[in-house]
């Protein structure tokens, strides 16, 4: 009862920001993201008679709101298979130290196909990714390669909130993220807390979700004509009112640091100067990049001014969770 899964780490384009269930993990809007190549979590899992669950990541045992992540998903991969056993789980991730990259939406990937595989069941695609948003939301959509759109859905059980593949990866294959990292200090307030304090209080929240939705739409639209000005002037745009949604909260959540707001002039100067390169922020103060293969060297040697200190990992669009033989234990 043993399987090993892996996935990549997607980032959204359109945000998810806010729920319409804390429980069940149902967003109170719908958001499209794109998969990335070459950074990856492995997972194994591994059921038998041991007394309690257990989770390593990257050697370190862990413990608290990230354990009882992962016990969900082995909670309801128990109930589906009949079985009580517990479970072993090892995860290891490639990416560089700090990132700020959403590790939590491959991590999410990999232990869904991991656990459901190792307690004997096949799951399709669907309800795969139905699974891995029960761990951590944006993970539904690392289920899947490429593009992809996390349908918010209306039914109360979550039935119908599940990520769909809108292009395979070689829809686009010469588009790039370009993962910043000037700052490697972790954030003061967590996702889910933020998420939680927006919709509460910030009198923005509303408008948030409603101009979310039909940014959606647009974005999808230049995605599949391969836009780039257009579906990066929207992903920006969607940044900038997630944030502000979040910095009219009570009290106020600012993710953005100086060198944040110093990188994106940077982009800005770059535009002005004729390159198409746009950004995006997650709840962090590292930005991510949107460009084309062509302008990543160009890129590269800007952000060089910045110092030694700052790091920065290019991504090309990349494949949906997978299993494989070789295990971590
Ligand atoms: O899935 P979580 O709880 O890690 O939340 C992700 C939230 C954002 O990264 C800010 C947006 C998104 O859609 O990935």
């Amino acid at each position: 009862m043993k399987a090993t899964a892996v996935a990549h780490p997607n980032i959204a384009l359109i945000k998810y920001w806010g729920k319409r269930d804390e429980e069940r993990i149902l967003p109170a809007n719908g958001s499209l993201s794109m998969t990335l190549d070459g950074l990856c979590a492995t997972t194994t899992v591994e059921f038998g008679a041991r007394s309690e669950d257990s989770a390593q990541l990257d050697g370190r045992r862990m413990e608290g709101g990230g354990l009882s992540r992962i016990v969900k998903v082995l909670d309801l991969v128990r109930v589906k298979a009949g079985i009580d056993a517990r479970a072993r789980v090892v995860s290891k991730t490639n990416f560089p130290k700090a990132t700020g990259l959403a590790s939590s939406s491959a991590g999410g990937a990999a232990i869904a196909m991991a656990a459901s595989r190792a307690a004997g069941l096949d799951l399709d695609p669907r309800e795969l990714s139905i699974l891995a948003r029960r761990g951590s939301g944006s993970a539904c959509r690392s289920v899947m390669g490429g593009f992809c759109e996390w349908l918010p859905g209306k039914a109360e059980d979550g039935s119908d909130s599940f990520a769909t593949q809108v292009a395979p990866p070689e829809h686009w294959p010469e588009l790039r993220m370009v993962a910043i990292v000037c700052e490697d200090e972790p954030k003061r307030v967590s996702s889910t807390e933020g998420m939680r304090r927006t919709a509460a209080t910030s009198p923005y929240f509303e408008a948030w979700t409603r101009t979310a939705d039909s940014d959606l739409e647009s974005a999808r639209e230049a995605l599949l004509r391969r836009d780039l000005g257009a579906l990066g002037a929207i992903a920006e745009r969607n940044s900038w009112r997630m944030h502000a949604a979040a910095l009219a909260a009570d009290p106020p959540l600012c993710y953005l640091k100086p060198r944040t707001l110093e990188i994106i002039e940077l982009i800005e100067g770059l535009r002005a100067g004729g390159l198409q390169l746009f950004f995006t922020l997650d709840a962090g103060a590292n930005p991510v990049l949107l460009c084309l293969a062509s302008a990543v060297p160009r890129v590269e040697m800007r952000l060089g001014s910045f110092g030694a200190d700052l790091k920065a990992v290019a991504a090309c669009p990349g494949s949906g969770v997978q299993a494989i033989d070789r295990h971590l234990f």
